[in-house]
């Protein structure tokens, strides 16, 4: 018999418990050897000046950090042409997510999404007990048509991930804009930009426009941009992202955050890592290159490969992915099956430096061309 199920909050039965995976001396060991394309990771490791900038605040970790992470919001304000009350930094954008959720949603209350985008709304929304709506997708993206028709007179927020994850799908800024006008005044829209600067790069790679996303903040519109350190900047293991947006909604996720969630030495990292202009460009070449690579070797195994705006690709391989992510795994590779968005069939693979896309690609190649053997791997974590 369960002690606390009559206990916990009504949200908290809803979605159930977590059996928190051991990890035996052998798993761990296991997991170091894996080249992991597993979760959207930088694979070129933080920026060298946030690696300088993390070495001169150690020694001051006997002290709190300043919670209102003032020199980094007003670097990330003049950077972004908004006043520093209009920027929150948060531990990740996932915690920006949470708070946001708390701040607008409640039982009754529901959040509009697009199905198979990215995983963290869900738990989100549903942790502060209310619904996530999730409308259907327009060739492996959102449809922002479909997304408007969902709303009802209890919508408080919608997702926009533009990038979207997993799907790696980009919205053209001027398609954006026109939905964000089309928006009903009870409904916040989110635009979850946390592929940013690998966005801009392929936009103007193939000349389209991305992203006005900031104007609509500048101009006092219903709106939180989201950002991350955790992706371009390389510092996903350090928690930091931010988000910029209204000052009275962001004041009331402020005053609902952890206290001194967002360490020094994460904030002296992300200061650092914002002006490391030369990682961020190797970064996103790397990528932008890598992507050509990687979509065309995929395809001549006879895979769907989407086009990506991110750091990652969507692949349908038309079977089982688990057990093809389970023998990737067996030849020391890491990457997302997508059974919990809906695609059994498909998995997410983030692209890496060359030659593990090299390693990567060798052992798709092999596993496709001896598809009898189905894998007995190890589950991963992320997002
Ligand atoms: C669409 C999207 N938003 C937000 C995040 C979260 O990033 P963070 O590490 O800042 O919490 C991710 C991470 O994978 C993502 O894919």
């Amino acid at each position: 018999m369960s002690r606390f199920f009559d206990l916990v909050s009504k949200p908290a039965r809803d979605l159930g418990t977590t059996k928190l995976p051991s990890s035996t001396p052998a798993l761990v060991e296991r997991r170091s050897h894996l080249i992991e394309l597993d979760s959207n990771e930088n694979p070129f490791g933080p920026s060298p000046r946030a690696m300088d900038a993390m070495r001169s605040v150690l020694s001051t970790s006997n002290s709190y950090p300043d919670d209102d992470c003032r020199p980094l919001r007003r670097e990330l304000a003049s950077q972004h042409g908004v006043l520093p009350e209009q920027v929150l930094v948060t531990a990740g954008s996932t915690a920006l997510l949470s708070l946001l959720c708390q701040t607008l949603l409640a039982r009754g209350l529901n959040a509009v999404t697009s199905r198979c985008s990215f995983i963290v709304y869900s738990m989100a929304v549903r942790t502060v007990g209310a619904q996530l709506i999730e409308a259907p997708t327009h060739e492996d993206g959102f449809d922002l048509d479909a997304i408007l028709a969902a709303i009802d007179a209890n919508t408080r927020i919608v997702f926009l991930a533009n990038p979207n994850n997993p799907t790696g799908t980009l919205l053209e800024a001027s398609i954006v804009d026109r939905f964000v006008a089309r928006l009903p005044s009870h409904v916040v829209v989110i635009l979850d930009e946390a592929y940013y600067e690998f966005a801009q790069h392929f936009a103007s790679l193939n000349q389209i426009g991305y992203s006005s996303s900031l104007d609509h903040i500048r101009r006092g519109a219903s709106a939180v941009v989201l950002r991350t350190f955790s992706k371009a900047h390389g510092l996903a293991g350090l928690r930091i992202g931010y988000g910029l947006g209204p000052a009275e909604l962001l004041g009331y996720c402020a005053r609902m955050r952890n206290t001194f969630s967002v360490s020094s030495v994460a904030q002296a990292a992300a200061l650092a890592a914002l002006d490391d202009h030369q990682h961020i460009q190797r970064v996103v070449e790397n990528n932008a290159l890598q992507s050509q690579v990687l979509l065309k070797e995929l395809a001549e195994l006879e895979f769907r490969v989407v086009p990506s705006s991110a750091n990652f690709l969507f692949c349908d391989l038309g079977e089982d992915a688990a057990a093809f992510a389970n023998r990737l795994r067996e030849e020391g590779v890491a990457v997302r099956p997508l059974g919990p968005w809906g695609a059994p069939n498909c998995i997410r693979v983030t692209i890496g430096r060359p030659e593990q896309n090299q390693i990567f690609l060798n052992a798709a190649r092999r596993i496709r061309s001896n598809p009898s053997e189905v894998g007995s791997g190890v589950s991963s974590r992320g997002t």
